[in-house]
C-alpha cells in the first residue's frame, strides 16, 4: 500500500489556473487596464469587472462588428469601457450608462488615464431613464450594445437594445449563467432572486423575438461559472 500524505503533489490544474494561462499567453491586458482594476478597488469598487480575455473578446468582436457607436449598459470602473473602446475609430464614441457617481468618476479617471477619455460619454443616472432619453434624442444606431448592469433589468435593457442597435449589430448579455442559477425561477423577495427572473425574462425575449438571432455561451476560469447571450439583430 502507498504510504498516504508523503507524496504531496502540485494541486490539479483548476478552471482558474487555466484563465490565468490563457490570459498570459494570449490576452495582453495592458498596463493601463491593470491599473484601472487597482484604482477601483483602491476606491472601494467591488471586483466584478468582466476578466481579461472576456474583455478581450469583447474588443474583437466589436472590431468585427465594424463597429463606430458602442453602448454600454453597467460601467463600474471602466474596465470592459476600455476594452471596448480600444475597437473603435478615433471619430467613434462609446456611450456608458452608471447609476453611481462614484463609479462613474473612478471610471472617467481610468478612461482618461488609459488614453480613451475622448471616445467616451458617461451618462450619469439610472440607465432605463438613459435609454428612453437616447430614444427620445433620436441617438444614431449603435453598432454593439454590451449590457452589463442590475440584472432585474435586463429584459428592460434588451428591449430597449432591439430599438438602439442597427440591423447586423451585436447585443451582448452578461452573467446569463450565474452558477447555474438560472435554471430555476428565483424568490421575487430577494434581490438575487429578482435578478435571475430578470436574466430569464431577458433570455426568454431574446430566444423568442423574430428580430434577432441569440445563442448563449457558457464561461468559466477567473470569474468562475458563467456565461454570455449574443444576439445579431436581423438585416
Ligand atoms: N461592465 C463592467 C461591470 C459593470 S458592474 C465591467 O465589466 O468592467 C454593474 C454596474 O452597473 C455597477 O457599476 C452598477 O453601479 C451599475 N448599475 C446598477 N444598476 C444600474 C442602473 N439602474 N442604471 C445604471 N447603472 C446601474
Ligand atoms: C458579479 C459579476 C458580474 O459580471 C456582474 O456584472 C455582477 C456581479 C459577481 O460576480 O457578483
Ligand atoms: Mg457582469
Amino acid at each position: 500500500m502507498e504510504p498516504q500524505g508523503e507524496r504531496q503533489t502540485e494541486p490539479g490544474p483548476t478552471p482558474e489556473a487555466v484563465d490565468a494561462y490563457l490570459a498570459d499567453t494570449l490576452v495582453g491586458e495592458d498596463q493601463a487596464l491593470r491599473e484601472g482594476k487597482r484604482a477601483a478597488a483602491a476606491a472601494g469598487l467591488p471586483a466584478i469587472e468582466v476578466s481579461p480575455g472576456q474583455g478581450k473578446l469583447l474588443m474583437m468582436l466589436a472590431r468585427l462588428a465594424g463597429a463606430r457607436r458602442i453602448l454600454e449598459i453597467g460601467t463600474l470602473g471602466g474596465y470592459s469601457t476600455t476594452w471596448l473602446a480600444q475597437a473603435l475609430p478615433p471619430d467613434g464614441e462609446l456611450v456608458t450608462c452608471e447609476f453611481e457617481p462614484r463609479h462613474a468618476r473612478v471610471a472617467r479617471a481610468n478612461l482618461d488615464a488609459a488614453g480613451v477619455g475622448g471616445l467616451v460619454t458617461i451618462r450619469p443616472g439610472a440607465a432605463l431613464e438613459t435609454l428612453a432619453r437616447l430614444r427620445a434624442e433620436g441617438a444614431a444606431p449603435f453598432d454593439l450594445a454590451f449590457i452589463d448592469a442590475d440584472k432585474e433589468n435586463s429584459a428592460n435593457y434588451v428591449s430597449a437594445a432591439l430599438e438602439l442597435v442597427r440591423p447586423g449589430g451585436l447585443i451582448v448579455l452578461d452573467n446569463v449563467v450565474r452558477r447555474g442559477t438560472v435554471l430555476r425561477p428565483g424568490d421575487p423577495d430577494t434581490v438575487e432572486g429578482r435578478d435571475v427572473n430578470g436574466t430569464r425574462a431577458a433570455l426568454e425575449l431574446l430566444g423568442s423575438d423574430p428580430r434577432v438571432d441569440a445563442t448563449a455561451v457558457q464561461t468559466t476560469g477567473a470569474k468562475g461559472w458563467d456565461g454570455f447571450a449574443l444576439a445579431v439583430v436581423r438585416g
